[in-house]
């Protein structure tokens, strides 16, 4: 299966997958690799890799539904299978999910529906959880909403700060987004409202 991911940051998601996908036994490969901006390591990863890697800014264009566009136009020329999202801080806009929609795999360092959003480490942190977590699903046209594909539990330490909690989530959340990528491209999938299925 073809991948496109789509990073705004660190990319070890992303590594992960192109680490998986050496072996040609996976099942997934990664084509093409886009951020929302310029001179982010996960771009870099993708460059190191030798493949195509793309910046759109929400700022080079002239609104959002355009960007939306570009994004959609950018992410489809590379004919993906599936896209993954793996730290990608923008809300993918109705014309990338017109077009990609059921196919796009989202991963939130956090145990869905509690602590959606941009900060789902600090929340839960912040809230005192005793544990959290990662969860990978599918995007629909809410924030971290769709159909929930798998999760991962991690305790919460007394000692935990942001940074120390969020390194321990990524080491879960890196072999989750290995293992669910791996099946989806390999098994085939469906979804039946909030229920995924992998044969
Ligand atoms: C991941 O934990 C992702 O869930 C969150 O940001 C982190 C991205 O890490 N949204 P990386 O860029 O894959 O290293």
């Amino acid at each position: 299966a073809r991948l496109v991911v789509l990073v705004s940051g660190s990319g070890t998601n992303l590594q992960a997958l192109l680490d998986a996908a050496a072996d040609p036994a996976y099942g997934a490969r990664v084509v093409a690799v886009g951020a929302d901006r310029e001179g982010v390591e996960g771009l870099r990863r993708a460059e190191r890799a030798g493949l195509p890697a793309f910046a759109c800014r929400v700022t080079g264009h002239a609104s959002r539904a355009a960007w939306d566009q570009a994004l959609t136009a950018a992410v489809a020329a590379h004919d993906p299978d599936l896209v993954v999202s793996a730290g990608f801080m923008k809300i993918l806009g109705p014309a990338f999910l017109e077009r990609f929609g059921g196919r796009v795999v989202n991963t939130h360092p956090a145990l869905l529906p509690s602590f959606p959003g941009a900060h789902g480490v600090r929340d839960a942190l912040a809230y005192g959880a005793k544990v959290t977590g990662c969860t990978v699903h599918f995007v629909d046209a809410g924030v971290d909403t769709g159909p929930v594909i798998a999760q991962g539990v991690v305790e919460i330490r007394d000692e935990d700060d942001e940074k120390t909690l969020h390194e321990r989530i990524k080491d879960v959340e890196r072999r989750l987004l290995v293992d669910v990528v791996g099946r989806l491209a390999r098994d085939g999938y469906r979804i039946e409202g909030r229920k995924v299925h992998i044969p």
